[in-house]
């Protein structure tokens, strides 16, 4: 298994989707202690070591059960813009999260909706889940703007625990059935064109 072979998961219009490779870990961890970018994330830049682990982690998890929150690359010149994908939030176990987290000079383009809706898919699709949560801290307009162009809807309120921090969270839902109708009304933004199912391994 190479695991920093940064194989593709899905692309999508704009973006391609895939697992971290060492070059993504420099930008990485830049945006891990951007100000704004932090703002909402605890507000205490990342260190190197665990922005680094984060990434690994991630191609684990990839490896073990075919989401994980993954690297996004822009198609046209293949800048590394940030990560997106689904996971088990600590809090919710035995749910799955869908999450993103972008450099913000690529913000306000529509990436994220754009990287978002292709996990759905994947999600509802070839993951075969039939619900999945997002959540954020409330005063993170942007993160629950996504949340809406997405159709999650809110569904309550908690004291989430990540990474060991605990924060007050507003947590939306999207249902399989929900997002299906969504897709069928052509709502969401990005088309898949491709997706290798297994990327585990680094076989597909
Ligand atoms: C949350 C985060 C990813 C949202 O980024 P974003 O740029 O606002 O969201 P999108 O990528 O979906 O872009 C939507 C914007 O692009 C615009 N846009 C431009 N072209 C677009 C296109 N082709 N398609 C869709 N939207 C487009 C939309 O109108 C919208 O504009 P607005 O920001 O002025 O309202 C970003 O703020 C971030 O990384 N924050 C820090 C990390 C964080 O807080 N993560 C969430 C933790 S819970």
């Amino acid at each position: 298994m190479a695991e920093w072979d940064g194989a593709t998961v899905p692309t999508i219009d704009r973006l391609v989707l895939r697992r971290w490779r060492g070059d993504d870990l420099d930008p990485w961890a830049a945006l891990n202690t951007d100000p704004e970018v932090i703002r909402h994330l605890g507000g205490a830049p990342l260190p190197r070591a665990d922005s680094d682990a984060i990434a690994a982690w991630h191609n684990r998890v990839n490896d073990d059960e075919g989401m994980g929150l993954l690297a996004v690359e822009r198609r046209a010149d293949a800048a590394f813009l940030g990560m997106c994908g689904l996971h088990h939030q600590e809090t919710y176990p035995d749910d799955v999260e869908v999450a993103w987290r972008l450099a913000s000079q690529h913000w306000h383009q529509g990436y994220a909706t754009e990287a978002a809706t292709a996990w759905l898919d994947h999600a509802f699709g070839p993951l075969g889940l039939t619900r999945v949560i997002s959540m954020t801290d409330r005063p993170n307009a942007a993160s629950l703007a996504v949340m809406a162009r997405l159709g999650l809807t809110f569904d309550h309120e908690a004291l989430v625990v990540d990474d060991g921090e605990e924060f007050d969270a507003v947590v939306h839902a999207i249902t399989a059935d929900e997002w299906r109708a969504r897709r069928a009304r052509g709502r969401g933004s990005g088309n898949l064109r491709v997706w290798r199912q297994d990327v585990r391994g680094g076989s597909a």
